[in-house]
């Protein structure tokens, strides 16, 4: 079968993909499920993506599993994602490790539970020396907590003497947020139609390309990736500058 893979220019790949991943809910309901449904779908969705980026050769990938305001859904939907989220730890561990591929995790991690908690941070020092691809959950995070959170942070230092307020520039704030170290998403992919950031990553995504795709989730798959970075390549970058000034 034809393969989008094909049209993809390697030279050129993102760097790193961000990813919304809308629809779990929807997708389920149209088939008279529970959203629960869906989310364990989804699951599917997660590998094929993190095995098709690892394949192309994308360093980092970024996926928005589950938001600061998500704690604010049924305690039922929660804890659904919450065992999806412990035995996603459990059974892919050794998945991650075969395929070289370098577990992260941003977010108010303290408010997971204990088990999910421990398990995320054995999993992380478990594949912290795989270097191929760097697969970052967002878990209780939301953007403006993690700026928030940084703000915080450099003010204390600054109340410290350890910063000097004039030292604060993009750069310092860049290496104060949970994603210090790593590159800004070159796209943000966001599924289900709905073309909105939803409190993601929102210093980051400065100077991302943003890709909706009508697809739920559950239904994306790796040619659906394919189509994203065809998409993406094809589209002129110019960070503030004109055309004329890209081309020289
Ligand atoms: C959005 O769909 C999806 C989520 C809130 C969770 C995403 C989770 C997974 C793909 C499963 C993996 C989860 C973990 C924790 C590893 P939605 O529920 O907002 O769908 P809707 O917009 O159709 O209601």
């Amino acid at each position: 079968m034809e393969s989008l893979k094909d049209k993809i220019i390697i030279g050129r790949l993102p760097e790193h993909i961000a990813v919304i991943m809308d629809g779990n809910g929807r997708w389920a309901k149209q088939q008279g499920k529970m959203r629960v449904f869906g989310h364990q779908h989804g699951i599917q969705a997660v590998r094929d993506t993190a095995e098709a980026c690892a394949e192309l050769g994308v360093k980092y990938l970024t996926l928005y599993a589950f938001s600061t305001e998500n704690w604010n859904r049924s305690s039922f939907e929660v804890d659904a994602l919450m065992t999806l989220l412990a035995n996603a730890l459990r059974d892919e561990l050794k998945t991650l490790n075969d395929n070289n591929i370098r577990l992260n995790a941003i977010g108010d991690l303290k408010r997971l539970p204990k088990p999910q908690y421990d398990s995320l941070m054995f999993a992380i020092d478990n594949t912290k020396n795989n270097n191929r691809m760097t697969l970052t959950l967002c878990l209780s995070y939301s953007g403006r907590w993690e700026i928030t959170k940084m703000v915080r942070d450099i003010a204390t230092q600054v109340k410290e003497g350890k910063i000097n307020p004039n030292d604060v520039d993009e750069a310092l704030i860049t290496n104060h947020l949970a994603t210090a170290g790593m590159p800004d998403p070159d796209i943000l992919v966001r599924t289900s139609g709905e073309e909105r950031i939803s409190n993601y990553l929102l210093w980051q995504i400065a100077y991302s390309e943003l890709y909706f795709t009508k697809k739920y989730w559950p239904d994306f798959g790796k040619e659906d990736l394919y189509e994203a970075i065809i998409n993406y390549q094809n589209r002129e970058r110019r960070f503030g500058k004109t055309s004329e000034q890209i081309k020289k």
